[in-house]
This record gives C-alpha cells, sequence and structure tokens, in this order.
C-alpha cells in the first residue's frame, strides 16, 4: 500500500482520538524512518520518547525474534524467564523493590495510585489524597487524568476520580502547605514533558523527598517519559540523589514493546497482595525480552554515556543558535530531552522541521520537543540542527486542523 491509501484507511476506520499526520512508515533504521514510498526522516520524536536505541536496534530485534518463536504469552498465572529475569534486574537497579509489571505509562501509574491508596488504608491511618502537580501529566485512564494537571485533557470526562488535588509544580513550599490530613502521596515527574519539558529547580525532588519522609508521605515519581537513560542517567531522579518510594517506568523500557513497570520499596509493596491487582498481558514474556535487551544495550554500549554528551551538544548548539532568533524565547531540557521554548505555537516550526524530514513535536503548545535516539551521532545531530535552524528563521502556517 503506498501512504495515501494507507492514510485513507487508517482515517476511514480509526477512532479520532489523534491529530494524525499524514505520513505512513514501512520501517526503520537507528535515527531513521522511511515511509511507504522509500522516502527518508530522520527522527528526533522516537515514538514519544519509545524507540530511545534507535529503530530496529540489532540486540532487541533478536531477542524480540528468539523470544517470539519460543513463547509468547502464557498469563501471570504462571512464570517465564524474561519475565522473572527483568523483574530480578529493575528490582536491583532501584534497590530492594517488588515490581509489577503492566502494558503501558497510564497502566503503571493506575497500579502506583492503587498501592499508595492500599499502603494509606493498612499503614497510613486511612489518609488517600494524592498531591499531583499543575501542568503534569500522567495518563489518560479515570485514574490519571485526575491526576493529570492540565486542563484540556479533562474536558468532558467530569467527574473524575476524587482524592487527588493540583499544586504549582518545581515549589516545595506549596506542595509543605498543601499537605492535609488526608495526604498519603505527592505524585510528580521529574521534568514535565507533555507540559512542555519543564525542568525544576535542581533540589526539587530532594525537596520532596525530605517532605515526604517527615510526614510520612509516599514520594510516586512518574519517569515514563523521562526513565531509561532519556536525560543522561538511567533514571531522572537519580540527578536529585533520592529514593522515591514509589518509581514507574513506560515508553522506551520495551525498546519499541508495549511495556510498564511500577516499582516500589519492598516494604510500600507489601501492600499488595494477591488478587489486589492484575494485567492479563503483564510481564509478557516478549516485551520483557526486548526490555532486558534494552537494558543490556544501555549498561553495555555506552548509550546513556552518549545521550549526556549529546544531550549537551545538542542544548549548546541550540542555544548559540536560539540568540539570534527573536521568536525563541529559552531553551531547556536534560540530556536527550531538549524543549526550544517560542514565543508561538510551535506547530510551524514542527510543520517546517517536518517539511525537510526532520519528526519533531509540540510539547505544551509553544515548545518544540526534540526526544533524539539516545544513540545519536555528531553527524546526524548536526543535521537535525542544520533543518531546526532553517525552521526557528522560516516557520510554517500552521495546517488546518493540525
Ligand atoms: C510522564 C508520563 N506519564 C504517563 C504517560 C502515559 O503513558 P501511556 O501513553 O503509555 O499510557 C505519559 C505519556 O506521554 C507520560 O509522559
Amino acid at each position: 500500500m503506498n501512504t495515501r491509501e494507507i492514510v485513507e484507511l487508517a482515517h476511514a476506520n480509526l477512532a479520532n482520538t489523534y491529530g494524525c499526520l499524514p505520513l505512513a512508515f514501512a520501517r526503520g533504521e537507528g535515527p531513521y524512518l522511511y515511509d511507504a514510498e522509500g522516502n527518508r526522516y530522520l527522527d528526533f520524536f522516537c515514538g514519544l520518547a519509545v524507540t530511545s536505541l534507535g529503530h530496529s536496534h540489532p540486540g532487541v530485534v533478536r531477542a524480540i525474534q528468539e523470544q517470539a518463536a519460543r513463547l509468547t504469552h502464557v498469563s501471570n498465572v504462571f512464570h517465564t524467564e524474561p519475565m522473572a529475569r527483568l523483574a530480578a534486574r529493575l528490582c536491583s537497579l532501584f534497590g530492594d523493590a517488588r515490581v509489577f509489571f503492566c502494558n503501558s505509562g497510564a497502566e503503571a501509574n493506575e497500579a502506583a495510585i492503587k498501592l499508595a491508596r492500599r499502603w494509606g488504608q493498612e499503614h497510613g491511618g486511612g489518609r488517600f489524597e494524592i498531591l499531583a502537580t499543575v501542568n503534569s501529566f500522567h495518563g489518560r485512564t479515570l485514574g490519571t487524568l485526575s491526576a493529570t494537571g492540565q486542563e484540556h485533557y479533562r474536558q468532558g470526562f467530569q467527574p473524575l476520580v476524587p482524592g487527588f488535588r493540583l499544586v504549582p509544580f518545581d515549589d516545595p513550599g506549596a506542595m509543605e502547605r498543601a499537605v492535609g490530613p488526608e495526604t498519603v502521596a505527592i505524585m510528580v515527574e521529574p521534568i514535565q514533558g507533555e507540559g512542555g519539558v519543564v525542568v525544576p529547580k535542581a533540589n526539587y525532588l530532594a525537596r520532596l523527598a525530605e517532605l515526604c519522609e517527615r510526614r510520612n508521605l509516599l514520594l510516586i515519581v512518574d519517569e515514563v517519559q523521562v526513565g531509561m537513560g532519556r536525560t543522561g542517567r538511567l533514571f531522572a531522579h537519580q540527578h536529585g540523589g533520592i529514593r522515591p518510594h514509589i518509581m514507574t517506568l513506560a515508553k522506551a523500557l520495551g525498546g519499541g514493546l508495549p511495556i510498564g513497570a511500577m516499582l516500589a520499596r519492598s516494604e510500600i509493596a507489601a501492600a499488595l497482595t494477591p488478587g489486589s491487582h492484575g494485567s492479563t498481558f503483564g510481564g509478557n514474556p516478549v516485551a520483557c525480552a526486548a526490555a532486558l535487551a534494552v537494558l543490556d544495550a544501555l549498561e553495555k554500549d555506552g548509550i546513556i554515556e552518549n545521550a549526556a554528551r549529546m544531550g549537551t551538544y545538542l542544548m549548546e548548539r541550540l542555544t548559540g543558535i536560539a540568540h539570534g532568533i527573536d521568536r525563541v524565547a529559552a531553551v531547556r531540557g536534560s540530556g536527550m530531552i531538549i524543549g526550544v521554548v517560542l514565543k508561538e505555537p510551535a506547530s510551524g516550526v514542527v510543520e517546517a522541521c517536518l517539511k525537510e524530514r526532520l519528526l519533531t513535536n509540540a510539547a505544551g503548545g509553544n515548545v518544540l520537543r526534540l526526544l533524539p535516539p539516545l544513540t545519536l551521532g555528531r553527524e546526524q545531530a548536526d543535521e537535525g540542527l542544520a533543518i531546526i535552524e532553517r525552521a526557528l528563521r522560516n516557520p510554517l502556517e500552521r495546517r488546518a486542523g493540525a
């Protein structure tokens, strides 16, 4: 099928939940995607921070193929080796923990919310309230939407789940004042990704961790977008020198396969008992084999170091480029999650990049968000930067309906 045929067939049948671009990709290799006609695109989007090792990473492909040929599913009534090995690996990386496997970021956060409530009932004197932050994004299920601090995602879905309150981001004082007699947990992204790559002050997480210790609250850190090496550390909270009570992962964990994980300190996770939570596909052996291959690559191939180094390079170059361009207000980020903040909607710059076959996207309305593969080389970084510079100088008009 050609692009037009694929797009028309999809539009005729998909629920209208995404503002899809009229593009259809047929294959990917490293930092490049190829459309149905064979045109090459440089990917600074990574399927929304998922394909962090680049497309068709040989180690991930091999792991998926071998596991798919052996066994694809047994349910959580039984065990499989990839699931057991991934659980052990993640728990040892997080340190003295238990993991719950699921299939997406929202599902991982739902598990975190349910665990916090369960723990609050059993060990927290019946407390249940979760404080989340203004401008956050935690998912689109009713529970995670209730923790999401952006009004436009919530519209039309009220009433939401009770027991959530929103507090300004990067304001530990406001968070402390918001803690009430029913508060059991604080839920926060280390960097607000969907909110526009908003990076808090360096000590923000440490201040929240200290508050949680003092007030007997759980700190839930949502690493769905920024975990797995994206910021130049395996987990973004490591920059803050803290250890949360609960951490959620998804997106890049499976190298392109759907998998989510909720990790909790062992003593907290003990509140979950058989039957209290579950997910049919959670811990799927093919997804777990892929995640093990992702961890192997991150640990052995110096990819996280590359993300830190290349992220610094991109930030420095972008800061220099932005200097001479009036429509740019700031450049911010950490490692390979970078936001170019504009004084206008970012869609025109995204469109101009796309015209030159560079994939980016807009977050928080006026932020050009860059999520390149962590494996990016200098040559491809320069290729992308040249396009971004031209796009920042000459953004396109926003397409109708885009
Ligand atoms: C920080 C964060 N949490 C949760 C989610 C939801 O993940 P999913 O779309 O896999 O449900 C996202 C998705 O963008 C995210 O960025």
